[in-house]
C-alpha cells in the first residue's frame, strides 16, 4: 500500500532511541507497578493540561468508568440514572455508562461537525439525567453555551470523553482556569491507545479533573478500592496506568504540539486539493478552538461509499471508517431506547477516514486529494 491509513512502526520511529532508553530505564529500575515513573508522568501531563489532579489508568474506557463509578461512590449518581452522549462516537463512551449501571441516552448530532448537536440536548433530559458527556470526536471540541447552560440548568455533571482530543484547546472555555480538552468539565477521560496522537506502546489512559475529593476516589477505585495496604474502601478494580507505558508516554508527551501541528497540514492539504461535487470535507473550527485532528473524515455522499473505498485502495490509498455503525445499533445495545437519530443513521453510510498520521506527509495528502478528484465512478 502506496498510502497506508496508519503505520504504527512509522510514527514511532523518530522517538525510538528514546524509547529504548527508557524502557532500559523502567527495567532496570524494578519498580513495575506506580512509582516515580507514573508520578512523573502525571505531574507533567497535569503541567501540560493545566489541570490539577490527572490519574494515569490503564486506558481510556477505564477512565471513563473510573469516572462514572466514582460519582456513584460519591453518591452523586445512583443505578438507573441517565447520561446522555452524542450518537456518533466510539462505542468505549456508551460501554463505560452502562458498565456504571447507568443508562445511556444518545442525542442526535450536527450534520456539519458530526458530534452532538448541543440544541437537542434539553429535550432528552429527564428527571433521571445526571450527567453529559460531551465526545471532542476526531480532535475536534465540541462545547458551547447552551451544552453548559443545560448542564447548569438541570446540574448535571459534564464528564467529557476526551479520548481523541489531547492538545485541542478552546480559548476561554470551559468551567474551569484550563481551556484544554479534557480539563473542560467535571472531569475527563484520555486514551493513549497506540493509534492516538500521543500513543502508547499498549494501552493506557488518564482521568483529569479539578475536583480533589473526585481525584481521591478515582485514584483509589482503580487500586482495588484500597485506601492503603490490605484495606478496602470500596469494591475497586485494578485499572492501573503501567510504569513502562508511562515511561513511554513522558517520551512523548513533549512532541505532542509537533504532531498536532503536523496533522493540522496535512489536514490543511486535504482541504485545499479535495474539490469534488460530493465529498463533504470536515467542519472548521479554528477560529473558535485548535482541533488536533485525530482523524480527517469525509462525507462521500453522491457515490457509495464502499466502493469509493475500494477504488482507492486500487489506487493504494488506504482508508477507515470512524463508525460504520453507531452504538445503539450494536447488537449488545439492541432494544436501547431512545429517539430518532435521523443524521447519525445517514451519515453512518457516508463517512470515510484519511491517513492522516505521521508517516503521511503533507505531499501525500495532495496526492491522496488529487486521486480523489480525479476517481472514475
Ligand atoms: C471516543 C473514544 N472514547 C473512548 C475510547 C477508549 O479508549 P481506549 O481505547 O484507551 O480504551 C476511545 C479510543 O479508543 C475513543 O476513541
Amino acid at each position: 500500500m502506496k498510502y497506508p491509513f496508519l503505520d504504527l512502526a512509522k510514527v514511532n520511529e523518530p522517538y525510538y532511541d528514546e524509547l529504548v532508553r527508557a524502557a532500559e530505564r523502567v527495567i532496570r529500575s524494578g519498580r513495575y507497578i506506580g512509582g516515580e515513573e507514573v508520578e512523573a508522568f502525571e505531574t507533567e501531563l497535569s503541567q501540560m493540561l493545566k489541570a490539577p489532579y490527572i490519574i494515569g489508568v490503564s486506558n481510556g474506557l477505564d477512565a471513563l468508568r473510573l469516572i462514572l463509578r466514582a460519582y456513584i461512590q460519591l453518591g452523586v449518581f445512583k443505578e438507573g440514572d441517565e447520561v446522555i452522549y452524542p450518537a456518533n462516537t466510539f462505542i468505549a463512551s456508551v460501554l463505560a455508562i452502562s458498565d456504571a449501571g447507568l443508562v445511556p441516552v444518545p442525542v442526535d448530532i450536527d450534520e456539519r461537525t458530526l458530534d452532538i448537536d448541543t440544541s437537542l440536548i434539553e429535550a432528552a433530559v429527564t428527571e433521571r439525567t445526571k450527567a453529559i458527556m460531551p465526545v471532542h470526536l476526531y480532535g475536534n471540541i465540541v462545547w458551547d453555551d447552551t451544552l453548559v447552560a443545560v448542564a447548569r440548568r438541570y446540574s448535571l455533571k459534564i464528564i467529557e470523553d476526551s479520548a481523541q482530543a489531547l492538545g485541542a484547546y478552546g480559548s476561554q472555555c470551559g468551567l474551569h482556569e484550563s481551556s484544554f480538552a479534557g480539563a473542560l468539565g467535571d472531569a475527563g477521560a484520555i486514551s493513549f491507545y497506540p493509534t492516538k496522537n500521543v500513543g502508547a506502546l499498549g494501552d493506557a489512559g488518564a482521568v483529569v479533573t479539578f475536583d480533589g475529593e473526585l481525584a481521591r476516589v478515582v485514584r483509589t477505585l482503580a487500586n482495588y478500592g484500597s485506601d492503603r495496604q490490605y484495606h478496602n474502601i470500596y469494591r475497586g478494580f485494578n485499572c492501573r496506568i503501567d510504569p513502562i507505558q508511562a515511561a513511554m508516554l513522558r517520551v512523548k508527551l513533549p512532541y505532542l504540539a509537533k504532531e498536532n501541528s503536523d496533522r493540522t497540514e496535512r489536514a490543511l492539504a486535504y482541504q485545499n486539493t479535495i474539490d469534488r461535487e460530493g465529498i463533504y470535507l470536515p467542519y472548521i473550527t479554528h477560529e473558535k478552538y485548535d482541533q488536533v485532528w485525530h482523524q480527517f473524515v469525509i462525507r462521500v455522499v453522491n457515490y457509495k461509499r464502499d466502493r469509493f473505498r475500494e477504488m482507492l485502495e486500487r489506487e493504494g490509498v488506504g482508508t477507515a471508517i470512524h463508525y460504520a455503525v453507531p452504538p445503539h445499533k450494536q447488537p449488545c445495545y439492541s432494544g436501547m431506547a431512545h429517539g430518532d437519530l435521523p443524521v447519525t443513521e445517514r451519515i453512518a453510510d457516508e463517512l470515510v477516514s484519511l491517513p492522516i498520521a505521521t508517516g503521511t506527509s503533507v505531499a501525500d495528502a495532495m496526492e491522496i486529494g488529487r486521486i480523489i478528484n480525479r476517481l472514475d465512478f
